[in-house]
């Protein structure tokens, strides 16, 4: 292929993903050049799409910036940087702002905003949209905003495959066009990676098929810093039914009453934590996960059957529609429920406003580590921080490559030696390659899920290490390979720092180690070392270094 050269074209901007983060950025780049926006699957296809609690935002009469701030430094247990928690909580309400002036229609109660309370907030804040959709209409209203934007376009199933880097930074990326099973290149002043979280390295997810980390294990290959990979928070209530996916259900039903019970039906939550169903989430997860083992059982129950039917139709028109598919009414029955994989507090480390250690490269949203959700996300912030940190990214963005020029030709070589690791072809081969990920994914919910060990982390490395053999015997052409190859960098990167971190901090519980020991009251970043390449294939076994800073 590289005899034939090579095709490629230029925008002034790249940003690889189109969740809330994607398309924030994008409408803060347009007005300084082309922005081309790619996604591997539809636009609406990310996990942002299906945010159902809301998005939390200091803006009604009892609240303020100052309490949002400190109920979002508590929930993450001092391990937040307050510089960018302070920069999401004062900018968000300008950000909800511009969403409303955009269409965006938030519920509303007797004319005014409605708002609901979620797991460890101290006030009622957060807003939604049609009871339990709230993402859509937020995706929705941005999409609207990039589509009537002329310099913006979106590109639906390219998939990335590798940053292209040089001495001066990030030049852009390789991608993978789908349909057309073509391989090329896109030249940019400057590439945002907006490719959301990590959930589908765990056999329980909450999170959508395209979620599986490429953002985080392309930038962590081409040299980026990440940071508090270990904090994966698990989400105390995803469907529990035999033939359905973990589909969420919302922290927002606790909020209006729902309990929850063990498998004898006892509501049980109180004996963990005084704020019984508002506790942390963290704290929730872990209870119901100690509970199952105490009860040998799989699931629990969320019972919200002492409500009003009426209102629970009303208010969360989504999940009752998605359970009665399955057979159950939740207005009559209580919803077998299990712990699931939601959220990554880590990434790809960026200061407040999305850049990362390596030029011309930013991050936002989920796949980004800005610091503002420490050991512990507070629920419904993250739409807050894509939005604003979005935005900041692409805002930086333009500033900072108003000098530089798209790179034409020069890279030519280094472009040669990459596409050659890829081969001509976009071939499928997604049997074998599902039954690598179904490993992976069975191994990380097993020993590096809610509670961890050291003897359960050792073991998952030595497997990640076997299957990491096994892929590289395969030549890795096909998006299934591809995206094999991000999980089990990502699962190392994961598996590592829960490894080395000897203490428990929010979302990170060791067994061997329940208390948070002093000496780990610092960060974890990770960034590559040497590398292990086997059989000639692109470098799927990472060596990490790991370094720690308060
Ligand atoms: P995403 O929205 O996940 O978008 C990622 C994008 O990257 C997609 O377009 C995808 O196609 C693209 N992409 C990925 N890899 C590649 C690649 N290799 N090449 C090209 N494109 C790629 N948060 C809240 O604040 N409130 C809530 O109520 C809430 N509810 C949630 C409910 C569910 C079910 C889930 C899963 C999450 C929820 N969250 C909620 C979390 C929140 O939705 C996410 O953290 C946030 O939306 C992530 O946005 P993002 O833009 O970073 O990524
Ligand atoms: C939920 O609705 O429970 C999810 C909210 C979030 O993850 O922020």
């Amino acid at each position: 292929m590289a005899k034939r050269g090579i095709k490629s074209i230029s925008s002034d901007f790249l940003v690889i993903g189109s969740g809330v983060a994607g398309l924030s950025a994008a409408i803060a780049l347009s007005g300084a050049g082309r922005v081309v926006v790619l996604n591997k699957g539809r636009a609406m296809e990310g996990s942002s799409e299906f945010a159902q609690g809301g998005i939390a935002v200091a803006i009604s009469e009892e609240d303020s910036i100052g309490f949002h701030l400190e109920d979002t430094l508590a929930a993450g247990r001092g391990f937040c940087r307050e510089e960018a928690v302070k920069v999401m909580v004062g900018e968000g309400p300008d950000r909800i702002r511009d969403l409303i002036s955009w269409g965006a229609e938030f519920d509303k109660e007797g004319g005014r905003f409605a708002f609901a309370r979620e797991a460890a907030h101290s006030r009622e804040r957060i807003l939604r949209a049609k009871g339990d959709a709230t993402g859509e209409e937020i995706v929705k209203t941005l999409l609207r905003r990039v589509n009537s934007s002329p310099e913006i376009a979106i590109f639906e199933h390219h998939f990335t495959i590798d940053l292209l880097i040089d001495n001066s930074g990030c030049r852009g990326a390789i991608v993978m066009d789908e349909p057309k099973g073509e391989i090329y290149l896109i030249k940019t002043r400057a590439t945002i990676i907006a490719t959301g979280g990590i959930g589908r390295v765990y056999s329980r997810t909450t999170n959508p098929s395209v979620v599986t980390g490429d953002g985080i294990a392309m930038a962590f290959r081409a040299g980026a810093e990440l940071e508090d990979m270990e904090f994966i928070q698990f989400h105390p209530t995803s469907l529990f039914l035999p033939g359905a996916p973990p589909f969420l259900l919302s922290e927002a039903m606790r909020g209006e009453g729902a309990v929850i019970r063990n498998i004898n039906k006892e509501a049980f939550l109180s004996r963990y934590h005084a704020d019984a169903e508002m506790a942390p989430r963290d704290m929730v997860a872990r209870a119901i996960w100690l509970e199952m083992q105490a009860t040998g059982s799989r699931h629990v129950y969320l019972d919200l059957t002492s409500l009003d039917p009426v209102f629970i139709r009303g208010r969360f028109p989504k999940i009752y529609a998605t359970c009665l598919q399955y057979d159950l009414d939740i207005t009559e029955e209580m919803i077998p429920v299990s712990p699931a994989a939601h959220f990554i507090m880590g990434g790809i480390k960026t200061d407040i406003n999305g850049a990362t250690n390596i030029g011309s490269l930013y991050a936002a949203g989920e796949a980004a580590c800005t610091g503002v959700h420490g050991a512990n996300r507070l629920a419904s912030n993250s739409l807050l921080e894509g939005l604003v940190f979005g935005s900041r990214a692409g805002e930086e963005a333009v500033k900072a490559s108003v000098k530089k020029e798209v790179v034409k030709g020069k890279q030519a070589s280094l472009v040669r030696d990459l596409m050659s690791d890829y081969g001509e072809g976009c071939k499928e081969s997604r049997d074998d390659s599902d039954k690598i990920i179904n490993s992976i994914r069975r191994l990380m919910w097993d020993k590096a899920g809610i509670v961890r060990s050291k003897d359960g982390l050792n073991e998952a490395l030595i497997s990640i290490k076997e299957l990491c053999t096994l892929l590289n015997k395969r030549r890795q052409t096909s998006r299934a390979d591809l995206e094999l190859k991000n999980m089990i960098t990502i699962a190392q990167l994961i598996t590592i720092p829960a490894l080395t971190r000897e203490g428990s901090i929010g979302a990170h519980y060791r067994s061997d180690f329940p208390d948070k020991g002093e000496r780990w009251d610092r960060h974890l970043v990770l960034k590559r070392g040497e590398v292990i390449s086997q059989g000639g294939a692109p470098d799927t076994l990472c060596n990490p270094q790991v370094y720690q800073y308060r």
